[in-house]
This record gives structure tokens, C-alpha cells and sequence, in this order.
């Protein structure tokens, strides 16, 4: 808590413990939620991590996952007690600084004592052994994430809140870390994680990875893949790494999208600005393991083989959504609408229709030239879904898309994709929502788009044309 923002009875109540434990301050617990307007126990409060070291192993035939996590985290209050989320798992022992810490778990939140107190502005380091079996989270709108378990291994996706399934953290978006995971598995199986691959080394019968993404990066982007998968590695022109992890039977169906893997960087790189991680590649399951693919940071996992367009919307994710991350769920139609409207992008610069067609398309619900344009984003505004399980819903996809391209329309190109990449610029590795948004769009291009804003945002039904 932060006195000069506490109620005056607080504040006076706070004054008068400190004056009757002799004039030391006392910490008070960090909050065990963010108050995310969808997901309010996600993250907690009074702390940052700057990075995760995971040590991990895996039992693919018995399903056991464990290890430890060391959490590197700055106290951002004078602390008594801070949370971790993590669902489900066995927690052996938690110290704090080397030292063993108390510690209890009521559903998601995992509440750590340390021995001594954190005072404010201190770095501390966290570390967390913990095993089990890890289980998959049903999100909201009905589908699977967390720890899904496939024919011969695992995949861990975390959108929105999957995370928590597999490694103890502060699992909101708003608190982005660096990351090195470390995963033993038997020898035979590959085991994939986000970034670059490290070294992989041989021991006692197992084979063990070592992963390591340098940038920031949200929980909900952290993944695992392990199985037998075709994995290859290669370089783009420019130097960055590449690195595929294929189910064997998608290999031949997945060949022709991810050979562009590439081209679609550097095309990102044209739009968007300069590609925001140290590597890229991605990751095909079979299909039907999740029914949806997702942007995991620097390699995005595929359910089945992708086509181009799937490929484009989960690379144009890296800069939107990866780098340029939501502060809060409801600021998902940033990572859609953005990702949705690059699809259009890429179709208008390789012969498809342009992005203009494909907007008429939508407004006039023409269904024969797009079986998505079917009107169901007009359901709600794309700034305000009306609950948890709306959130990946087609407004904030389709209409969240047209958003942009009504901005486009009434600045022009020029203006419009100097915004584009003046925005994936302005905050990069960071976050932003759509307050922010709307105050840069018209700062940048110096117009009033209040308009846009009122109907094509936050108003109800289909906006007049
Ligand atoms: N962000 C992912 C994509 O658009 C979709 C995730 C869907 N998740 C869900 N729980 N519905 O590429
Ligand atoms: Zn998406």
C-alpha cells in the first residue's frame, strides 16, 4: 500500500502500529490480485520480476513435471508478504535470499512469508520447488490452456491464464520478465521453449535444453513443447535464428507457410518496425491438440499445420501483443485487432483484396466473399468486452481490425502506418492500452478522431456508415 494514496482512517491506523511497534515501519502484504477487470486475482501487487530461471524436468509416460523456480523480483513496497499464482502443483519449500520461507496456498494464490522483511526498492530472489502432475485450466469461453497433454508429450500455452498451470509467477501481462528455462526430458524426446537455444547436452539418459529469452515477456506468452517432433534450424538473411518444432504428420501440410516464416518477418519488419526478439520460428501440433493457435513469444504454436494468414497474424502478434503487451485483458482488441488487421495487409501487398474490400466485406456482411464476415462483431465494442469469456470473441478480432482501418481512411497511408510503427516504437518491450492508444493516434496524426473512438470503439451495434 502506498500511504500517500491510503484513506485518511488507513493512514491514521497505519500511524498509530507504527508508533506502537517503536517507530520501525512495518511492511504490509502485497495485494494477491491485480483487479484486472476480467481476471482480478491475476499478478499481485507489490513487487516486479525481471526475470524467471525455470529448472525443470519431465516424465512424458508419467505426466510429472518438476523443478524449481528462481524468481528475481524488486519489492515495490515495504513487504510482510507477497503472493505467487500457481494452480495446482505440490509446493516442497519456498526460500526467499537463502532463506527458508513460510508459506500457504488457498486456490491460485500461493502467499509467501519471508523470514525477514523486504523493504522497499530491494531485490530479492525467490526459489520455488515444487512438482506434480500439471493440469490443463478451462478458460472462460471453454477452451483448454495451461499444461495440455498430447499423444507422446506436453505443450503449456498461457492465454489468458494458463501460465499459473506450470510455473509459480506474477501471471499478468502487465509485469513482463526475461526468462531461462532449463528442461530435462528423456533422450529421444525434443523439448521447446521460447527464444534461443542455449546448449542441449546429453546426460544419464536424458537430454536437456536450455532456453533463454533476453526481452521482456508477458507469462501468457512462456511455452513448453516437448515430444517428437522434426525440429529444424536455420538462419534468416539478417542473421536471426529460426527454429521449427513440426509433429512429423503435419510436416508435409506445414512446409509451404513456414518456409516464409522469413518473408514474414522481414515484411513485419517493413510495416512494423525492427522484429522485437532474438529469434523466431514456430511450433505445429497435431491437429486439434488446443483448436486454436497462439502467438508464444518468438515462436508462435500452431494446432495443425497453418496457411499464410494464420502465420502473419501470430507473427504480427511479436509486435503487437509480444512487444507492445496489454496492460490489463481488456486491452486485448490491441493484440487482435492489430494482428487481424495485418492479415488484411499482407492479402492487399500479395494479390488478395485489399484491406479496403475486405472492410466492405465485413460492413456488408458478405458472407459469399468471407465466411467470417457473418456480423457477429457487432455483438459489443471492442474496447469494452462484456465479460471474461468474450474476450478472444469476434468483435475484438474483426471489429477491432476495422478500427484501424477507419483510421486509415480518414488519415491516410502515410499517417497511417507512420502510427503503426511510431506506436510499436513508442512502447516497445512495454505496455499500453487503449486510453494510450487513442491519445497517441490523435497526437501523431494531429486529428480529432473522437468519432471513430465513440462509435467504432466503444459504441453498441453496427456504427452508421
Ligand atoms: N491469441 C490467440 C490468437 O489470436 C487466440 C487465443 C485463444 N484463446 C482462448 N482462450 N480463446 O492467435
Ligand atoms: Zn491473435
Amino acid at each position: 500500500m502506498d500511504l500517500r494514496r491510503a484513506a485518511p482512517a488507513t493512514a491514521a491506523l497505519l500511524a498509530l502500529t507504527t508508533a506502537c511497534t517503536g517507530g520501525t515501519v512495518q511492511g504490509t502484504p502485497g495485494a494477491s490480485g491485480l483487479r484486472d477487470p476480467y481476471f482480478p486475482k491475476a499478478g499481485n501487487g507489490g513487487y516486479d520480476v525481471t526475470h524467471y530461471g525455470l529448472k525443470l524436468d519431465y516424465a512424458p509416460g508419467t505426466g510429472e513435471l518438476s523443478g524449481t523456480a528462481e524468481i528475481t523480483a524488486t519489492a515495490g513496497q515495504d513487504l510482510s508478504a507477497f503472493n505467487l499464482d500457481l494452480e495446482g502443483m505440490e509446493v516442497e519449500s519456498v526460500r526467499v535470499d537463502g532463506k527458508g520461507a513460510r508459506f500457504n496456498r488457498v486456490g491460485q494464490e500461493l502467499t509467501v512469508r519471508p523470514s525477514d522483511e523486504l523493504t522497499k526498492g530491494r531485490t530479492f530472489r525467490t526459489v520455488v520447488r515444487y512438482s506434480g502432475t500439471p493440469r490443463s485450466i478451462e478458460d472462460p469461453d471453454g477452451s483448454e490452456e495451461g499444461w495440455i497433454e498430447t499423444d507422446d508429450g506436453a505443450v503449456a500455452v498461457g492465454e489468458p491464464q494458463g501460465s499459473m498451470a506450470w510455473f509459480p509467477g506474477n501471471h499478468h501481462p502487465s509485469d513482463k520478465a526475461a526468462y531461462d528455462v532449463e528442461i530435462a526430458v528423456p533422450k529421444g524426446y525434443e523439448a521447446v521453449s521460447n527464444g534461443v537455444l542455449k546448449s542441449r547436452t546429453d546426460r544419464d539418459g536424458h537430454t536437456v535444453f536450455r532456453w533463454h529469452s533476453p526481452e521482456p515477456m508477458a507469462g501468457y506468452l512462456a511455452t513448453l513443447a516437448i515430444g517428437k517432433y522434426a525440429v529444424t534450424a536455420s538462419r534468416t538473411a539478417s542473421g536471426l535464428p529460426v527454429l521449427t518444432a513440426v509433429r512429423p504428420e503435419e510436416a508435409a501440410d506445414s512446409a509451404a507457410a513456414l518456409k516464409r516464416i522469413p518473408e514474414v518477418v522481414d515484411w513485419g519488419t517493413r510495416r512494423f518496425g525492427p522484429y522485437p526478439f532474438s529469434a523466431t520460428g514456430a511450433i505445429v501440433e497435431d491437429d486439434g491438440t488446443l483448436g486454436y493457435a497462439l502467438e508464444t513469444q518468438s515462436r508462435p504454436i500452431f494446432s495443425g499445420a497453418p496457411d499464410t494468414e494464420l502465420l502473419v497474424h501470430e507473427m504480427a502478434h511479436q509486435w503487437f501483443g509480444n512487444s507492445v503487451s496489454p496492460r490489463s485483458w481488456r486491452d486485448m482488441w490491441l493484440n487482435e485487432g492489430f494482428a487481424t488487421y495485418a492479415e488484411w495487409l499482407w492479402a492487399e501487398e500479395h494479390g488478395g483484396p485489399s484491406a479496403e474490400k475486405r472492410f466492405r466485406t465485413f460492413y456488408d456482411e458478405d458472407t459469399d466473399a468471407d465466411p467470417e464476415a457473418d456480423g457477429s462483431y457487432w455483438a459489443f465494442p471492442p474496447a469494452d468486452p462484456p465479460g471474461a469469456e468474450h474476450i478472444s470473441d469476434s468483435p475484438v478480432y474483426y471489429r477491432g481490425a476495422m478500427v484501424l482501418h477507419r483510421i486509415r481512411q480518414e488519415v491516410g497511408d502515410e499517417a497511417f502506418f507512420a502510427l503503426v510503427r511510431g506506436w510499436a516504437a513508442a512502447h516497445r518491450h512495454g505496455n499500453a492500452d487503449t486510453k494510450e492508444f487513442t491519445a497517441y493516434a490523435e497526437r501523431q496524426t494531429g486529428k480529432d478522431l473522437s468519432g471513430i473512438w465513440e462509435t467504432w470503439l466503444y459504441g453498441d451495434g453496427k456504427p452508421e456508415e
